[in-house]
């Protein structure tokens, strides 16, 4: 028998026993027994109702404090009570951390009852797959996600590869799925938004579209030449020479394409900064000025350059002559003859800037946006016919990536543009006047 329960019969006889020996005295053994015991039993009762009612309401009702058997009965509950308590705790932070790393996800959650109904969802599943929680709770993922591929994959059972569908609620959002089943017949859905990626693909697809359609023309005509040459017993000098001069004219135009799509490379692969040094811009662009007056020959355009000396620039200097070149150029040959072209290096509130302002056609707003993408013309035959490969702005855009800059397209139609390169404080030096310049002020 239990030992407490050996104390309460040792605690009952003794009662028992004591009252009738006190009883004897006083004549009434068997009264005061009976009166004894009885206060014995309804001690008992009262630990029961006690028990009884704190069974009945645990919020509001304490467990007593009660000696012997009681007492132990008693403390073995507050010990399962103390112990459930905890173990509710460590769920409740086990759930809490759960839900605040599945809430933090950038991916969307859902939690599917066996029965196919929304149990939980994070707040990314509402933008991305249309479940918003706690509204949508104990409803039929398959009345809410509405997606035909989506009903056939959560019906199919096999979901060792995930899907991919466009968001319900905007179908320019790729999102992939992947149902992992948990517990007892639960399942975790997960949907990623991969538009980024699908876009990549698709850049990558178009641009080797590209490249093969651009280079395609050149070779397709260097090809007919070259046959037909080798076809001719006999050419004459004056149509030999014509024929190589547009042979040679096509392989300029694959050696330009060939040479940006290098440059592009580079830009995106090399690390930046690698050769940084301080360029002394104004010089650069003499030059540059020079080589556009050559590029503009017949056309006579009034190029004027308004550069800041003492303002220098750290940076990669190839790299900067091909953003800054590729603008000047763009201002040659797409403005009309005689027209001014101004270019200008100067300080400015922050930084400074390098623009090109030229008096061309313009260029429709709807247009700018995507001037800096990859082959984008305007009119494609007209940048052809000019030797333009459509990668130029691209090219710009990169540089001024990697040197921190901003690249800002101005333009009004009939009136001309304006293409300006805005350098931070941080690329910056002003160096001091050419007559008190000493060594220090032109390093970085
Ligand atoms: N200064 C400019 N004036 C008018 N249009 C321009 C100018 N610069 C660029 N563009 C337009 O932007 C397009 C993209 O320029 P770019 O990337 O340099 O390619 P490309 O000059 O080889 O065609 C050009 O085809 C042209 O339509
Ligand atoms: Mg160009």
């Amino acid at each position: 028998m239990h030992p407490g329960l050996w104390r309460e019969v040792w605690v009952l006889s003794g009662i028992t026993v004591g009252s009738l020996i006190f009883g004897a005295f006083i004549g009434r053994p068997f009264l005061v027994a009976t009166l004894g015991v009885g206060a014995y039993v309804v001690l008992t009762l009262r630990h029961l109702r006690h028990l009884h009612r704190w069974l009945l309401d645990r919020q509001s009702v304490n467990i007593p404090d009660a000696g012997g058997m009681w007492g132990e009965v008693f403390d073995e509950l507050h010990r399962i009570l103390k112990e459930t308590a905890q173990r509710e705790a460590q769920l409740t932070e086990m759930l809490t951390r759960f839900q605040n790393a599945a809430t933090a996800m950038p991916d969307a959650v859902i939690i599917v009852s066996q029965e196919g109904n929304i149990d939980w969802a994070n707040p990314p599943a509402a933008s991305l797959l249309g479940v918003r929680f706690p509204e949508d709770a104990g409803m039929r993922l398959l009345n809410i996600l509405r997606d035909p591929e989506f009903a056939q994959y959560a019906q199919t059972g096999e979901f060792t590869e995930a899907i991919e569908i466009t968001s319900p609620d905007d179908r320019q959002t790729h999102v992939t799925i992947q149902i992992t089943p948990f517990g007892s017949r639960q399942k975790l859905v997960i949907g990623r938004d991969v538009t980024r990626l699908v876009r990549l693909e698709e850049m990558r697809r178009n641009f080797v579209a590209n490249v093969s359609h651009e280079l395609r023309t050149p070779l397709t005509v260097l090809g007919g030449y070259v046959e037909t040459l080798t076809q001719m017993d006999q050419i004459k000098t004056d149509d030999l020479r014509k024929h190589l001069s547009i042979m040679h004219e096509q392989s300029v135009r694959m050696q330009r394409l060939v040479d940006d799509l290098l440059t592009l490379s580079r830009l995106e692969t090399a690390p930046p900064s690698a050769h940084d040094e301080a360029i002394d811009v104004a010089a650069l662009l003499a030059g540059l000025r020079e080589q556009a007056t050559l590029l503009s020959d017949k056309s006579q355009h009034a190029i004027t350059l308004d550069a800041d000396p003492n303002l220098k620039l750290r940076g990669n200097r190839e790299e900067l002559t091909s953003a800054f070149s590729n603008l000047i150029n763009n201002a040659v040959r797409y403005t009309p003859p005689g027209r001014a072209i101004q270019i200008a290096w100067q300080a400015a509130d922050t930084g400074a800037k390098f623009y090109v302002k030229d008096s061309g056609e313009g260029i429709a707003p709807e247009h700018i946006p995507h001037l800096t993408e990859r082959f984008y013309r305007v009119d494609s035959a007209r940048s052809r016919a000019s030797g333009g490969t459509g990668l130029g702005l691209s090219i710009v855009k990169h540089v001024l990536l990697r040197h921190d800059a901003q690249l800002e397209i101005e333009s009004e139609i009939g009136h001309g543009s304006t293409f300006t390169c805005l350098f931070p404080p941080t690329r910056t030096r002003t160096a001091a006047p050419a007559a008190t310049l000493d060594k220090r002020s032109t390093d970085y």
